[in-house]
């Protein structure tokens, strides 16, 4: 569906916490935009973003609904809000950007998908890492054939998250809202595995609560076997002592072998294919020093959907319901591995 007539998007946004800083500077930054309302349930936050702004402010987002000029709703909420709101927002006509994860279950993900589809409007995911530079090249050596036979994918995801972290507000590590160390912090990389192995066949996990004080796990470990004969592994933490350390993705093929590391896969540690090509010589330009594990891709994300709505453009990083809906169910797989003590199969 294209916005006709239009040269310019008109935004809201649901939620004015710390990631909401990120969504508001991209969406200033990125021409044919413009950001005209703002909510959270803490009005005082609420206010005090839109005085920064000149736009609204809003504390219940059924009101925001209710304005005819806002074209999309970008949510930045709690993870266990997201499918409430968002199929809420597709009742009233507005295009959706969620913050990730799409939902905590892949009911919540179709009843979103169904809500956007019955309204005609778009579903988009913040998937930002997926722009990361190291990342796009990583994904075209992959779509090149360039590792041949793949055989193993590794993520790590080594980080840091004091007991303080979790105890600043109720939703950090609740089993409804947050739903668990898989979804708010190793969904990124969950996801990155997926996106270049290809679709999974079934996955054996263990997960544990270690040194938080919290209703899910801190820690988890993950085999996975793909349906193209690869294996793969996650592994996952928020105990790291004493900061975070690593959040990287390994591809070892038959005739390549990468790894892109950093604190949140935004530089390449190791590049090396049987074909060498001039762009295997420029791997050091690719690599970027974000100052925090969000790293920059939150403007390329906004940047993808405003020309999705004007133009029809191709979503990469923003993706779709689809997409987001994957690592949904993988992560879904996953849990349901560690409680069961079983292996578990996708299809
Ligand atoms: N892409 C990334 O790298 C990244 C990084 C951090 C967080 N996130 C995601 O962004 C979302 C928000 O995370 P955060 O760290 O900003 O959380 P936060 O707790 O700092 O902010 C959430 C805000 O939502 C508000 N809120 C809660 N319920 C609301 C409602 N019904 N209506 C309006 N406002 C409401 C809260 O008052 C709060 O201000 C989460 O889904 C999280 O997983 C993504």
């Amino acid at each position: 569906m294209l916005i006709k007539q239009k040269d310019y998007i008109n935004f809201a946004l649901i939620g004015c916490g710390r990631i909401s800083e990120k969504h508001v500077n991209a969406i200033k930054q990125t021409p044919k935009t413009k950001l005209i309302a703002v909510c959270d349930v803490q009005e005082e936050k609420a206010k005090a973003l839109a005085s920064t702004l000149q736009c609204e402010a809003y504390s219940d987002y059924k009101e925001m609904l209710k304005k005819d000029d806002i074209d999309i709703i970008d949510i930045c909420t709690p993870n266990g809000m997201h499918a409430s709101i968002a199929i809420d927002v597709a009742n009233a006509g507005k295009h959706v950007l969620l913050e990730k994860p799409m939902a905590l279950t892949v009911e919540d993900c179709d009843r979103m998908m169904k809500a956007c589809k019955d309204n005609d409007v778009h579903l988009f995911v913040v998937k930002q890492n997926r722009f990361n530079p190291p990342i796009t090249k990583l994904r075209e050596a992959i779509e090149r054939g360039r590792f041949g036979k793949l055989v193993l994918g590794n993520v790590t995801v080594r980080w840091a998250r004091p007991q303080d972290y979790y105890d600043l507000d109720e939703w950090h590590g609740s089993r409804d809202m947050d739903g668990g160390m898989l979804f708010t912090q190793a969904s990124h990389h969950v996801d990155m595995l997926q996106w270049m192995m290809g679709p999974v066949h079934s996955v054996k996990a263990n997960v544990a609560t270690l040194t938080h004080n919290i209703e899910t796990e801190d820690t988890a470990v993950v085999v996975i076997k793909f349906k193209n004969g690869a294996l793969g592994v996650v592994e996952a933490t928020t105990c790291t002592f004493p900061k975070n350390m690593e959040g990287s993705i390994t591809i070892l093929g038959e005739k390549g072998t990468a790894k892109i590391g950093g604190m949140a896969m935004n530089k390449i540690d190791h590049w090396e294919f049987s074909d060498f090509r001039n762009e295997d010589e420029n791997t050091k330009e690719c690599t970027t020093n974000p100052p925090n594990v969000y790293g920059y891709g939150h403007n390329e994300v906004i940047r993808h959907v405003v020309d999705s709505l004007l133009h029809n453009g191709p979503m990469v990083g923003g993706v779709g319901g689809e997409e987001g809906r994957k690592s949904v169910k993988l992560i879904e797989a996953i849990y349901e591995s560690a409680d069961t003590g079983k292996e578990v199969f996708l299809d």
